[in-house]
């Protein structure tokens, strides 16, 4: 497979270019696969969910995709991959909610690299075993970008949820957009009909919401993770800030602050809202918010999420502090 990107190759910049991509790729996978099956682990990020539909048009029902909730996705995220894939786009797609696996076995795992490890891990451990109740698949897609093969040699980076087994035995890869840098990827994805909140969405670590859950993961604090990540969103798009601002989240600490309600002492967590202006996620600005939106996001904060009583709005740029959490 050719890893390297000619330097005649056209950047795909328009809907027209795409479409011409879109037919080169369905004729080279149907030529390279014939009548035989491929898996492909659908995280709902941006590049396999590009893949995703671009295989379906091109070999239909011989693509099997495997989403793997881990849990720690964001409000909406796994709904929206079954709506958009198996609802819309009639895909063969398997929908494994791991939920309690990814939580148990990160119970009082406090040290974020472990973390990321764990989930890392147990991901390739839950698509090998899913994959392995499969028969008849000969060959593996996957969502590598040319950044991807620039970065780490052709191999995708496997601190990432998606790093996949060595030990597969598949008669080989279907990479339909390797070549590609992210915002062709983009264009692709919006000529192949898939909705511009996939396509357009801002980065999301690998291990998802376990980053942003500071230390020790609960329950309970991660769900009040999502749903103020799911606040901050909202207002984000109605204040026409989701295109102007680069990345954008909350975090919820692993620790208690007070508050008082109804002349009552709380003892419950805050909120960090995080926001960032970057081009290379090396260094990163904070943009100044209007003070109306940040208001009114941490009135919803404290009015909606439970076990919040404080809203705290991150102002450090990078260096020195990552984007990140931890
Ligand atoms: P930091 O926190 O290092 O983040 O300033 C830079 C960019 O990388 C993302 N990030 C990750 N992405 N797996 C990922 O796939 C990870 O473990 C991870 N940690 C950070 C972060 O969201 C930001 O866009």
């Amino acid at each position: 497979m050719n890893n390297v990107r000619p330097e005649s190759m056209v950047r795909i910049t328009t809907p027209e270019l795409a479409e011409r991509f879109i037919e080169e790729q369905i004729a080279e996978v149907r030529a390279q696969v014939g009548d035989k099956k491929v898996l492909l682990a659908l995280s709902g990020g941006v590049d396999s969910s590009v893949v995703a539909a671009l295989l379906i048009k091109a070999i239909g029902k011989q693509l099997v995709c495997v989403h793997v909730n881990h849990g720690l996705m964001r409000k909406g995220e796994s709904e929206q991959v079954i709506e958009v894939f198996q609802n819309q786009l009639d895909a063969n797609l398997i929908y494994i909610d791991a939920t309690d696996r990814f939580l148990d076995k990160l119970t009082d795992v406090a040290e974020p690299e472990k973390k990321r490890k764990i989930i890392g891990e147990e991901f390739v451990r839950v698509f090998e075993e899913e994959s392995g109740k499969l028969e008849g698949i000969s060959f593996l897609a996957q969502g590598t970008i040319y950044p991807d093969i620039i970065e780490s040699d052709g191999v995708k980076a496997h601190h990432n949820v998606g790093g996949l087994p060595e030990d597969f035995a598949f008669e080989g890869l279907v990479e339909p957009v390797r070549l590609l840098y992210k915002d062709e990827v983009r264009v692709v994805g919006k000529a192949l009909g898939l909705p511009v909140s996939m396509v357009d969405r801002q980065p999301f670590p690998g291990p998802g919401l376990g980053v942003r859950c500071t230390g020790a993961i609960t329950r309970d604090r991660l769900h009040a993770l999502r749903e103020s990540d799911a606040i901050l969103r909202e207002e984000f798009d109605i204040a026409g800030l989701t295109d102007k601002v680069w990345q954008f989240f909350t975090v919820v600490p692993d620790i208690k602050t007070t508050g008082v309600k109804d002349g009552k002492r709380l003892d419950n967590w805050p909120v960090i809202i995080r926001a960032v202006n970057t081009v290379d996620a090396m260094t990163a600005t904070v943009p100044r918010i209007d003070w109306d939106v940040l208001e009114k996001i941490t009135n919803r904060i404290l009015n909606e999420v439970e076990g919040v009583c404080r809203v705290c709005y991150d102002m450090s740029p990078k260096p020195i502090s990552t984007i990140e959490w931890e």
